[in-house]
């Protein structure tokens, strides 16, 4: 009797809370319809369950290995412009390329980006991945043309090299080689040197170990207490931020000031002309610039191993073409240099077709500023936008048989500058370490299949929370 009464009364509240639900979805679904621009135009789809819409569906298809059967099937359904409703709020899908386009292309009156609440506390209110406006906009023009410096290149090209051929040195024919945590040192190495200067040893070993106890706090509880996730990860950063914060107090007493050149990151936002930024707002913005740099690069050569393991005509081109140029550059004695390494057009399209199928960010989130009205689709104000990268690149429309790794495709080179292709984003948030990402990519490669060949264990590529591979990818080298 009793189970029979508990099971009575879940149903009625659980009749209760459908029917609040949809009475709230219902209104507002009037509302847009009642408004001007909107009308009857919002994209069709679904809003799923009361609270969790359908993030559910979302997660198990992204941890899957299909993970399109969440977007195919909706795309097939809805059509490639859709709404949702995912991570807590209504969502517009865009797996659109020209609906992409232009949200990458908007400016913050239109678009701000959107974060779980556990990202924006770790991130802090300044960092360059939140702020939006003229503040962006000079921070992120101040990283990237550092960035291209020629400066920045010859010293970056060095120091890859040096650290790539430290650790090959170490690779015997005895065990495993797990390409994944080989690439993430080097990068780790590479991108400190780069934001700060900072050679290995103890501070980059302090560094690595803070920076891991942060990143795990991204993906957690938003919830700041004691003994919590996210309150951990917030201690590593503020230890993190203090160790930058003396740097730069150094840097500052050594009177590197304007018209030095700029060593690195710090020193270019240290003598940004237009205005004084403050200590506490570099520190943070060295460190966040930490979260898009780490990952992806390791990522981006780990994918590319894994590809061409996989394909045995690719690997045996992309080896000719290395040998060539390192045969070439013994021959006058020299050293390659970041040019030399952009030069080797099969191992550009080596790395492009892998940002095309690894998609290592699958897309970006936005947020509605005001209504806005794309390609005959209303979005309405405060609704969240997901511009999903991987399924333009994964659209057999876009890309003859999609799912092949085809690297021979960018021989047309045009295609490369189409918004079909949008690895890096787009518009004023372009990543700017997009060559310094190649660059890496390109000089492991180069030292790899020049000095190795190699035999991989099976290995699968996951993709939720973020894109890697299940095994590390082992490979058993053997020196040539
Ligand atoms: C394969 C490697 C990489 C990929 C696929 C990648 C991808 C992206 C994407 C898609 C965005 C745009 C985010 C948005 O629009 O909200 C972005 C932004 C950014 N990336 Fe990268 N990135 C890579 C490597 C790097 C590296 C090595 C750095 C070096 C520090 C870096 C620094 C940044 C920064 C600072 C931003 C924010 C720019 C802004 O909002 O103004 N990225 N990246």
């Amino acid at each position: 009797m009793d189970n029979a009464l508990i099971l009575l009364t879940t149903a009625i509240l659980f009749c209760a809370i459908i029917f609040c639900y949809k009475v709230i979805v219902m209104s507002s679904r009037r509302r847009w319809h009642q408004s001007p621009l909107l009308q009857l135009e919002v994209p069709p789809g679904s809003l799923g369950w009361p609270f969790i819409g359908e993030t559910i569906e979302f997660v198990a298809s992204a941890y899957s290995d299909r993970p399109e059967t969440f977007m195919n099937k909706r795309r097939h359904m809805y059509g490639k412009v859709f709404k949702s409703h995912i991570f807590g709020s209504p969502t517009i899908v865009s797996t659109d390329a020209e609906v992409t386009k232009f949200i990458l292309q908007s400016d913050a009156k239109t678009f701000v980006p959107s974060y779980p609440k556990s990202v924006t506390e770790l991130m802090g209110k300044t960092s360059i991945l939140l702020i939006n406006g003229s503040l962006q906009r000079r921070i992120h023009g101040l990283v990237g043309s550092f960035f291209k410096s020629p400066q920045l290149k010859a010293q970056i090209t060095q120091d890859m090299q040096k650290y790539v051929q430290q650790s090959m040195e170490c690779w015997g024919d005895d065990r495993p080689i797990l390409i994944q945590d080989e690439a993430k040192n080097i990068a780790f190495q590479v991108l400190v040197k780069a934001l700060i200067s900072l050679d290995p040893g103890k501070g980059m070993e302090f560094l690595k170990k803070q920076f891991q106890e942060f990143i795990v706090g991204l993906m957690s509880l938003p919830i700041n207490v004691p003994g919590s996730r996210l309150h951990r990860s917030l201690q590593a950063k503020n230890r993190m931020s203090k160790f930058v914060k003396n740097l730069i107090k150094s840097k500052r007493d050594k009177g590197r000031i304007i018209s030095t050149v700029a060593q690195d990151v710090v020193d270019v936002l240290l003598n940004d002309p237009n205005e004084q930024l403050t200590d506490d707002l570099i520190a943070d913005n060295i460190i966040d610039m930490m979260i898009p740099g780490e990952d992806s690069v390791p990522v981006l050569i780990t994918l590319a191993v894994k590809y061409l393991s996989d394909c045995p005509a690719a690997l045996q081109q992309l080896t000719e073409e290395n040998m060539k140029l390192k045969r070439s550059k013994a021959k006058l004695g020299e050293q390659l240099s970041w040019n030399d390494y952009l030069s080797l057009s099969f191992t550009q399209d080596v790395i492009t077709e892998t940002l095309r199928m690894g998609n290592i960010i699958i897309g970006v989130m936005r947020k509605a500023m005001r209504d806005v009205k794309i390609k005959g689709y209303s979005i309405p104000k405060g609704w969240c936008v997901l511009a999903y990268f991987r399924s333009v690149h994964l659209d057999e429309t876009n890309y003859e048989w999609p799912y092949q790794f085809y690297p021979w495709r960018w021989q047309h080179k045009e295609m490369m500058t189409s918004s079909n292709f949008t690895p890096f984003g787009g518009g004023q948030r372009l990543c700017p370490g997009l060559d310094l990402a190649r660059l890496e990519a390109s000089v492991f490669l180069h030292h790899l299949v020049t000095q190795f060949s190699w035999k991989a264990e099976d290995d699968t590529v996951v993709n939720f929370p973020t894109v890697r591979l299940k095994r590390r990818m082992p490979i058993w080298v053997k020196r040539r």
